[in-house]
């Protein structure tokens, strides 16, 4: 099937080539995910179409007031006039948006309908939103960076300024009208949306953009970039910690600035370069970049950082891989203390070029830190631990090579391709939904359930038969049962092309979702929160759980409304300990210990086995309909409870010793092919007592 996608966006001066990134304050990342994006998407599928639909204006180039643009053979850019005929910033725009849709309307009406229409940034939405209520054309939404998130690192400032508020009611918008909301990292799917009233994990998607990386793998040093660093630096061998980063306040260079600035230590070992944008006076800069770059300018000589700092004035998109390369010859490293980064494209393609990374533990950085392994995440407000974290790089030659080497697995896992792969076969699943809900669960139906980390996944051959094996069983629902979090869970189910599952018990039984009609996205089950947090008081248990002793908490995604997690030090008496100490104080919890390490806090009414019996009752099931399949500690409770359950053969936690689960299949393959060995098992038996032989 041939799709025609239909883009809208309307931020910064976007053109098919040479994009003139910070020539204005909104010419950003956005753009440069969008066309990286279509031409990807153009490279997987030669049939498909795709228009974006942008506006005209004047004073910036003839090319922005051309009402068409093509960019290639499958790629055009069309700009309908509206309102207005001046470049607006992203606050001024939504006074556009109704004269956009009703432009974009007539440009369909006379032009063909695309199949799928993907708004980009909260105004778009807008937009999309009256195009699908007038014409019926769904679409899907990439929100780029959100405004509430804005709104809570700068302060009450933006509060009151234009157009804000219009920004987050587009937003909520896309929430709730869009087909599907595309994120690009766990954090903005997790924590930055869940603020939103529409929020509903299940209807976002986490797909990491794509970059093209290798660029940057083979990047080699230029004669400009040496030449214009020459002229600020004293001694230019120095290993150097590089920023490159508009200079807007968000980007928040001037942490970085003061913590070289206060650090001695820092200075003696390295040069600090910022590659903040491109000027030729700093006064005509736009938006906030005026006052950033003051304040750069003001702290360079408050700490008298004279031949220590370079600042180039400007930079052509060629030059940033040479910058790269300059700071990994001389063994430096990478910063982005933005106060928040909803992704962190520039931290890839420094790690792709082979350097260490510095970065904000908010936003995007902490998925790419978890999945490259390849640095240090530091507190964007805290300048010492800042410096801190790139003294301990520096000073460790192991930590060093082991971080730059996170590298390769950021060229491998952040791939356009992969990207386009998954985005495209959801957009088809929108476009024609397959219908992938076995019919009639309730009557004749059956109801597996897998955890997935070391059951599920784990062996490549087995769950590939696994998938073959799913698609010939028409009448078996599937779910899955997992410590992971939805987007955490989501994520490698897709990644290992897991058939999706009909009900997915998340966060070790503490969340549910069911597939919706569409085959596509998930929605949250309400019933069960109601069920489950009557008794739940997550603050004190919280505090008293952390005044135990041998337990740190893990990493703050990993931590949900109703789960509270932490690695123990593996001491068996641990859960006990855990138990009295909130028996002491009166209050109740489920307290699960895994793989000798993982220990989470549920309400006291949530664990998977729990979930299970729940989503049973739900789907009118009788208990000798149900499957479930598990490997570790957080699997007993589901395991007990249902008397068709299975262990497969790689289990831990001592599994298969328990007395509790002397009713379970111990299977004798692993993972995957234990899960369907066990459900022939049953099934042979149950078929056995109804036919007895005699
Ligand atoms: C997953 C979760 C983690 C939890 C563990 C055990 O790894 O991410 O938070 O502690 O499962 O349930
Ligand atoms: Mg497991």
């Amino acid at each position: 099937m041939s799709v025609f996608v239909l883009h809208i966006a309307l931020q910064g001066c976007l053109k098919g080539q040479d994009v003139e990134y910070g020539i204005t304050s909104d010419t950003g990342g956005h753009i440069r995910y969008l066309l990286d994006l279509v031409h990807a998407h153009c490279e997987a599928l030669p049939h498909d179409r795709i228009v974006i639909a942008t506006r005209p204006f004047s004073g910036h180039g003839p090319v922005y007031e051309q009402p068409h643009e093509r960019v290639s053979d499958q790629i055009e850019i069309i700009r309908l006039q509206t309102q207005s005929s001046d470049y607006l910033t992203k606050e001024e725009l939504h006074t556009q948006v109704e004269s956009f849709a009703d432009a974009l309307c007539t440009h369909i009406e006379a032009n063909g309908r695309p199949d799928i229409i993907h708004a980009h940034y909260a105004i778009a939405a807008s937009a999309a939103a009256i195009i699908k209520d007038r014409l019926g054309i769904p679409f899907v939404f990439t929100g780029h960076s959100l405004g509430l998130v804005k709104q809570s690192v700068m302060g009450s400032t933006v509060t009151v300024s234009e157009g804000f508020q219009e920004r987050i009611a587009g937003e909520e918008i896309a929430l709730k009208e869009a087909s599907l909301v595309v994120a690009s990292s766990r954090d903005e799917a997790e924590l930055q949306y869940a603020g939103y009233r529409n929020y509903d994990p299940g209807s976002i998607r986490v797909i990491p953009p794509g970059s093209d990386l290798a660029a940057f793998k083979d990047a080699t040093v230029n004669e400009t970039v040496e030449t214009e660093l020459g002229r600020f630096l004293t001694d230019p061998q120095k290993p150097v910690i590089l920023a490159i980063a508009r200079p807007v306040r968000r980007k928040n260079l001037s942490a970085l600035v003061e913590a070289f600035g206060k650090s001695k230590a820092l200075q003696a070992q390295a040069n600090l370069v910022l590659v903040a944008g491109t000027r030729t006076v700093i006064d005509d800069l736009d938006g906030d970049m005026a006052g950033s770059m003051h304040e750069l300018l003001a702290l360079i000589d408050q700490y008298d950082l004279y031949g220590k700092i370079a600042y180039p004035k400007s930079h052509t998109p060629a030059d940033i891989p040479a910058y790269y390369a300059y700071a990994r010859d001389r063994g430096g490293l990478f910063a982005n203390p933005a106060l928040n980064e909803p992704f962190g494209l520039t931290l890839l393609e420094a790690s792709a070029a082979g350097l260490p990374i510095v970065a904000t533990d908010s936003g995007g950085p902490n998925d790419i830190v978890e999945t490259c392994g390849n640095g240090l995440l530091v507190d964007p407000t805290d300048p010492d631990s800042i410096a801190e974290a790139a003294l301990r790089i520096l000073s460790s030659s192991d930590l060093y090579r082991q971080f730059a080497e996170g590298g390769t697995r950021a060229v491998a896992h952040y791939d356009w391709k992969g990207h386009v792969q998954r985005y495209r076969g959801l957009l088809s699943d929108l476009i024609e939904p397959a219908v992938t809900r076995p019919a009639n669960i309730g009557g004749t139906g059956q109801l597996l359930i897998s955890d997935i980390d070391n059951t599920l996944v784990g062996s490549v051959p087995h769950l590939h038969a696994f998938g073959a094996w799913r698609r010939l069983q028409p009448h078996l629902a599937f779910g899955v049962a997992t410590g992971r979090s939805f987007h955490s869970a989501m994520a490698v189910l897709e990644q290992e092309d897991v058939p999706r599952p009909e009900v997915m018990i998340t966060s070790v039984g503490s969340e549910i979702y069911h597939l919706d009609e569409n085959g596509v996205t998930y929605s949250l089950d309400r019933d069960w929160l109601a069920q489950i947090t009557e008794d739940w008081d997550r603050e004190p248990v919280r505090r008293v759980v952390e005044s135990v002793t041998g337990i740190t908490p893990q990493a703050a995604l990993e931590q949900r409304a109703f789960k509270l997690s932490y690695f123990s030090d593996g001491s068996a008496t641990v859960v006990k300990r855990v138990q009295a100490a909130l028996e002491r104080v009166g209050l109740m919890a489920s307290v699960i210990h895994s793989h000798r390490r993982y220990l989470d806090i549920l309400p006291y009414k949530a664990s998977k086995g729990t979930a299970v019996e729940f989503v049973r009752q739900r789907y009118g099931l009788r208990m000798d309909s149900v499957f479930v399949a598990g490997d570790s500690g957080n699997d007993i409770e589901m395991l007990r409870a249902v008397p068709q359950s299975i262990i497969v053969a790689n289990y831990s936690d001592g599994l298969a010793h328990l007395p509790d689960l002397k009713h379970s299949y111990l299977s004798r393959e692993s993972h995957a092919r234990g899960i369907m060995e066990g459900v022939d098992y049953f099934r042979r038996k149950a078929s056995a007592s109804c036919h007895p032989v005699s």
